[in-house]
This record gives structure tokens, sequence and C-alpha cells, in this order.
């Protein structure tokens, strides 16, 4: 069987494909088009996306032949699955291995912003450091405040089980209690509105969705403090791009630490400009080792995935339940 890999991606996951499968890999180093992946898909049997990949119907009826997605991250807002389910196409993600890894960066933002790291950095490396000063590039505490989780999935589990040692207030909102939570950090389940007024620093952790588009928008800015710091680290269409740049020019939070955007890979000049907003370009899951294991896990679901298995991630388990006879 033949497999289409969007881009290249650590070698042991591809090493694993290629004993099994004949595997293609894009030789470009960008993004591919998408007629650019539907002439790589043609006579494939499984295709190995990523998120930067726009998998929608006009992919996946490309090629009949098609009987596997495995994608290459956590998030996959990036494919149709209606479309893929309908198809009879199992579609697999990333999920666990990199839990540890984005929160470990979403940690890294909140200190950078909180206490102005890159600001500072760059003060010091272009010589404006002129000696100790009172009131020189005052920053937040976070020991003892208040954090916002807005989604308590597994990396958001896992993002405010790391403010332990700070011994802070855990506020987090959710559809479901989030047990572990409450009785390891005594954290409260509150309303989003709630969430949002009473702490000093708020982080993202939930899918992108219908839903979710522009949760965070600028009535809910508006709710937060003016010394809050927000941080995101899921996808960016989750907050309103815009508003959130109004709300960094005019102060009304303190700041704003972003790996995601909403128009990926673009972002708003004022963006650039703003010195109280910390930028990195999508790197949340962006170790060695995470890496490596998401190529390893996306190769494996593929391999299950083509030989007629269940991949072990799979997000659309609906294409294996049998048809009911009639
Ligand atoms: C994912 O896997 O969805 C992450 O955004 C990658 O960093």
């Amino acid at each position: 069987m033949k497999i289409f890999v969007t881009r290249k991606i650590p070698e042991p996951g591809l090493a694993v494909l290629r004993k099994e499968f004949i595997v293609e890999v894009n030789p470009l180093d960008r993004v591919l088009k998408k007629e650019e992946i539907i002439a790589g898909i043609k006579g494939k049997d499984g295709l190995l996306c990523l998120l930067t990949d726009q998998i929608d119907a006009d992919v996946i009826n490309a090629e009949p032949n098609l009987k596997m997605i495995a994608s290459y991250a956590v998030g996959y807002d990036n494919i149709d699955i209606a479309v893929a389910t309908k198809c009879g196409i199992p579609v697999s993600n990333t999920p666990g291995v990199l839990t540890e890894t984005t929160a470990e960066l979403a940690w890294a933002l909140l200190f950078s912003v909180a206490r102005r790291i890159v600001e500072g950095d760059t003060f010091t490396r272009e010589g404006s450091f002129k000696g100790w000063a009172p009131m020189l590039m005052l920053g937040q505490d976070i020991s003892k405040k208040t954090l916002g989780v807005i989604g308590t999935g597994r990396i958001g589990t896992a993002f405010a089980l790391k403010s332990k040692g700070f011994h802070m207030n855990v506020l987090y909102t959710d559809e479901q209690r989030n047990e572990q939570l409450e009785q390891q950090l005594g954290a409260k389940k509150v309303s989003l509105a709630q969430l949002l007024k009473e702490s000093d620093f708020i982080s993202i952790h939930v899918p992108l969705t219908k839903n979710t588009h522009h949760l965070i928008d600028e009535e809910q800015l508006h709710m937060m403090k003016k010394t809050a710091v927000l941080i995101n680290t899921a996808r960016g269409s989750i907050i309103n791009e815009k508003g959130l740049v109004k709300a960094l020019t005019e102060q009304w939070i303190f700041g704003a630490g972003l790996d995601v955007y909403e128009n990926e890979p673009e972002l708003s000049e004022e963006l650039k400009r703003l010195k109280n907003v910390v930028l990195q370009p999508h790197i949340g899951s962006g170790t060695i080792e995470t890496r490596t294991k998401m190529a390893l896990m996306a190769a494996e679901n593929m391999m299950i995935g083509l030989k007629g298995g269940i991949p072990p991630n799979c997000v659309n388990t609906e294409v294996f339940q049998k048809k009911p006879t009639t």
C-alpha cells in the first residue's frame, strides 16, 4: 500500500511506515496547497497530514482509494471529520504525548509575560540597562495569585497541576467537573464570566469548534482585570485577534502570551509592535522528544488503520460501527 506524507516528520515515524508501505514524502519544506495535496494522494491508500493542511471535502473525495488519514497533531479542526466519516475513512490524532510539553510552553509564556522576560532581554542586549533602578520593568507576582484555566482536558489539567508549587487559587471552566483538580488543588469550577473577572492569569485549553470560535471577544476581554495575563496555546481563532490587539493597545489587560494566531501564519502588524505580548511560532509540542513520539504515534495509527484495524487514536470510531442489516 502507498502513503503520502504532506511534510517531513521525524525519521523514526517514517522508518516504521517504510518497513511496510511505499512512502512518498513531500520533498518541499513548506505547507502544500490544496491542489498539491490532491495530487499527492493520487493512487495512495493513506494520508499522513499536519495541522497546517486543510483536509476538506475536495481533498477527501479526490482519491476514492483513500483508506486512512493519520494527523500529526492532537487538534483536528483542519479536517472535515464528517466527510471522512461519511466516506468510511478513519481519522487519527496524537493525544497524550504532547500534553506536558504544551502545558510547559503555556507556563513559559505565562512567566515571560508576567516578568517581562522578552522585553528585558531586548532592553539588556541593546544597551539600555544602565544599572538597577527601583521602577525598572516591573511585572506581576505569580505565587498565591488566581489561575483561570479554560478547558481542563488533558493539557488544561496538566497545566493547572503545574501550578502546585506556586500555591495558586485555581478556577476552571469545563463542561465536566474535574475531580482531580478539585482534590489535588482545591480548584473551583466556575462560569467563564466569573473566571475572567477573578483570575490574574488565564490560559486557554479548549479545542477550536463552532462553540469556541471567538470565545474570548472584546466583551470577555473587558471583563478581565487590568493586571490580567492571557495565554493561548490552543488555537488562534478562540480569541478575536482584533479585539485582543485593542485590549493590549489600550491596556485593558497587562499582557498576553500567544503560540497560535487567528490567521496563522499571518499575524496582525499591531501584535508585532506591541511590547506587552510575547509571540511564539506555534511550538506548543515543539520538543525533540515529543515531535518524535508524535511521529511514531501517527505511524502506528496509519499502520493499524491500513491493515483494517481500529487505529488506537481514531477520532471517528463511528466508521467501524456495523451498519444494521436490513
Ligand atoms: C496540536 O497538535 O494540535 C498542537 O497544536 C501542535 O503543537
